[in-house]
């Protein structure tokens, strides 16, 4: 895999004429694996949004660049062809389409030129579904159309793994799941992490990270990183909350 650095930089946005990222500078290089934690309500699944390119929040300052190219104005299309991946915290309903018909459009977008014949698609699909412990009938059904919150979930990291992005972006990725789940969640981002995918998962609680170590954790505050260090961070978090860190 091709080497991928995605570059924040001195980010600042507002949503709905308030600011709420005031300067934000991140690095994250393939086979990183950065956890970006915080109170709620500190800004970081706006950090996310913006990232993703989500049409509600206005960049106002500041730039984000994938391998030197600026992808600050780009469309999400864009970005998520630039290798950029983010399951949402809350992913909305799209009802009427398919999972099946929505994989395989995604996919035929990211890779025009791989031409996957759908049997070879979808046996692939399969194969990643078992993984997650998704029942094979999930494929012929709507998209989030009455996924319990542990489904949903499941298939984002379907999402995430089938379209082979090269930095991963988790907004509370393990909210809502059971500890066998959270297991083989954590086991496929594993798997994606030996591959040199770049991750940033983003989470208020510690849980996550006792499976998935990260090297670098950064401490949001409203809407300033005001802390970079390591997952002894994450581990005083988990004993003190945020208190001690300070603005
Ligand atoms: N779509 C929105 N409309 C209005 N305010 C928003 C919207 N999204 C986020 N905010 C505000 O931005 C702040 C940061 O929210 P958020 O990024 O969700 O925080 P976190 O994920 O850290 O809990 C909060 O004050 C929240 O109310
Ligand atoms: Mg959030």
């Amino acid at each position: 895999m091709t080497d991928m650095a995605l570059k924040i930089e001195n980010l600042k946005a507002e949503v709905e004429g308030k600011e709420i990222l005031k300067g934000i500078d991140l690095t994250i290089n393939s086979g990183e694996i950065h956890a970006l934690m915080g109170p709620n309500g500190a800004g970081k699944s706006t950090l996310g949004e913006v990232l993703i390119g989500h049409p509600n929040y206005k960049i106002t300052g500041g730039k984000i660049l994938i391998n030197g190219r600026d992808l600050t104005n780009a469309t999400p299309e864009e970005r998520a062809r630039a290798g950029l991946f983010l399951a949402f915290q809350n992913p909305i309903s799209i009802s009427g389409v398919k999972i099946s018909t929505f994989l395989r459009m995604a996919y035929n977008n990211l890779y025009p030129d791989e031409k996957m014949p759908l049997k070879e698609f979808f046996n692939m699909v399969k194969t990643v579904m078992k993984d997650v412990d998704m029942d094979e009938s999930f494929i012929s059904r709507s998209i989030n159309d009455g996924f319990s919150g542990g489904e949903r979930k499941r298939f984002e990291v379907l999402q995430m793994v089938i379209l082979k992005p090269k930095i991963v972006i988790l907004d509370e990725i393990d909210s809502g799941l059971d500890v066998d789940a959270l297991k083989l969640v954590s086991a496929e981002i594993k798997k994606m992490h030996d591959q040199k995918v770049g991750f940033l998962i983003i989470t208020h609680y510690q849980r996550i990270l006792k499976d998935i170590i990260p090297e670098f954790v950064h401490v949001l505050k409203d809407g300033r990183i005001v802390m970079n260090g390591d997952n002894k961070v994450s581990d005083r978090i988990e004993d003190e909350g945020y208190d001690w860190i300070k603005e």
